[in-house]
């Protein structure tokens, strides 16, 4: 989904004359927005190479962040074409947890949690006991599942010893952190090495099932505000978020010599102990992709070119004041299932208010579409509030027959309400100056 909407995005600018798109899948989507659409690993180097090579592109722009971890933007400039995205080194920050932590704790940006890392089992259940509740992540891409979570999925100190031990014996190192509680959300910026520009903070539902039970997921589906905010936050939260952004895209400089050059994704989560930092990405969620870019005034390719000619500072990058609520249907076997092979029927395209992102399906036609067994099709309703956003994309994912589901709650009243329930439980005199009014709850009314 997220390949996809990048490539309309680009493909619906003048400015682009031909558009070659090299990924593990084809389907529909990418097919319709793009001159050429070739099955291949991206990640792997020769691949990509010869790819380019034969094609010869001004720019490459990279979705996923494998391509990103295996050094392929290094490999991309060493014959001269230049990409939106890191190097193998900056992409750390999103390919490995423990330098995250290191690069934020080393230049003083607030955010971090308790942490410490562990190679093996030694003062490991100290630990554990000192934090009482407690979260295990595995070093590495895991692609949003290996994190295991106290009272989710680990339930006693032995349980987080047991964790452990399995990544140890994969030769990982595990980081322990401190179990938070509080709203996350995602806020991505544009980086060309000096200048950092937001875009609009989203909020993403990674758990598997409505009322968010079940396990983690890649993302279930995610919204965002007309007013460029999220109900359970104020601007002082989004301006703190926007400051941690531009504090490690510098720190990431300064440690390693390189502008960082594509999409910082802060991955973050307001607390009673400030907003903290869950993650960091190196790309452009999925979902949150798909909030972002179809609402973008600014075209596309102005913006990948100012990224890689670091002229960010130039480009007037807006957003339409619109509320998006994205829906992915998935297989009934995700997200642990083996690809099934089944056919899904696509709901009415007809309403200007909504948006069809093409993922885990192939086929060559609308009538022929077949789940391959990830997250299949992504549905964007975009409306003047989160109500009409949300019934948008709703009718068109409940619509869409074949072995499959998706989040009936994501985007509505109930479950945003909970949200703001749960954040004005925790800072019961809301937050930040100036703050009086319990966070979100005027804002909620007023959008329904
Ligand atoms: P990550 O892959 O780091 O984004 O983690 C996946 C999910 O685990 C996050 O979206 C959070 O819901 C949860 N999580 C990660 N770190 C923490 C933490 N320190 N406290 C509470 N939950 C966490
Ligand atoms: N939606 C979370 C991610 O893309 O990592």
């Amino acid at each position: 989904g997220r390949l996809d909407v990048m490539a309309e995005c680009l493909w619906r600018s003048d400015r682009t004359a031909e558009l070659y798109i090299l990924s593990e899948v084809k389907n529909l989507g990418l097919i319709s927005h793009a001159t050429h659409v070739e099955v291949g690993d991206s990640a792997d180097r020769a691949t990509v190479l010869e790819f380019a090579r034969r094609f010869q592109p001004d720019l490459v722009v990279i979705g996923p962040e494998e391509p990103l971890a295996a050094g392929i933007v290094d490999a991309l400039a060493s014959i001269g074409i230049p990409s939106v995205g890191p190097t193998k080194k900056l992409a750390q920050i999103e390919s490995s947890k423990s330098f995250a932590r290191r690069l934020i704790t080393k230049y003083g940006i607030a955010g971090n949690p308790e942490h410490c890392f562990f190679s093996n089992a030694v003062g490991l259940s100290e630990y554990l006991a000192e934090l009482g509740e407690f979260v295990v992540k595995p070093d590495g891409l895991t692609g949003g599942k290996g994190v295991k979570v106290f009272g989710d999925h680990l339930f006693s100190i032995e349980d987080g010893l047991a964790y452990c031990d399995e990544i140890f014996r994969e030769g990982g190192i595990a980081i322990v952190e401190e179990k938070l509680d509080g709203e996350e959300f995602s806020f991505q910026s544009f980086c060309d090495g000096v200048t950092v520009v937001d875009t609009v903070p989203v909020q993403d539902h990674k758990r598997l099932k409505d009322g968010d039970n079940g396990p983690n997921t890649g993302g279930m589906g995610s919204y965002s505000c007309e007013d460029h905010l999220l109900p359970f936050l104020t601007s002082e939260d989004i301006e703190q978020a926007s400051r941690i952004n531009a504090a490690v895209a510098r720190a990431l400089r300064a440690e390693l010599g390189e502008p960082y050059k594509g999409v910082l994704y802060g991955g973050f989560m307001l607390t009673t102990k400030g907003l903290k930092v869950i993650e960091y990405n190196a790309r452009f969620g999925d979902p949150e992709a798909l909030n972002i870019l179809p609402i973008m005034e600014t075209d596309f390719v102005d913006v990948c070119e100012a990224i890689i000619a670091g002229t960010l500072d130039k480009l007037d990058v807006t957003f339409q004041r619109k509320a998006t609520v994205c829906k992915y249907i998935v297989p009934n076997s995700y997200p642990g299932g083996p690809s099934t092979g089944e056919r899904v029927h696509l709901p009415p395209l007809d309403d200007p208010r909504l948006r069809v992102y093409y993922g885990a399906v192939s086929g060559d036609s609308a009538d022929d579409l077949f789940l391959t067994g990830s997250r299949a099709l992504g549905f964007v309703g975009i409306g003047s509030n989160l109500a009409e956003a949300e019934s948008v994309a709703e009718v068109a994912a409940a619509q869409t027959g074949g072995p499959v589901f998706h989040r009936k709650d994501i985007g509505t009243a109930a479950l945003v309400a909970t949200r703001v329930a749960h954040m004005n439980a925790l800072l019961p005199d809301g937050h930040g100056a100036g703050v009086q009014a319990p966070r979100g709850e005027a804002k909620w009314v007023a959008a329904n």
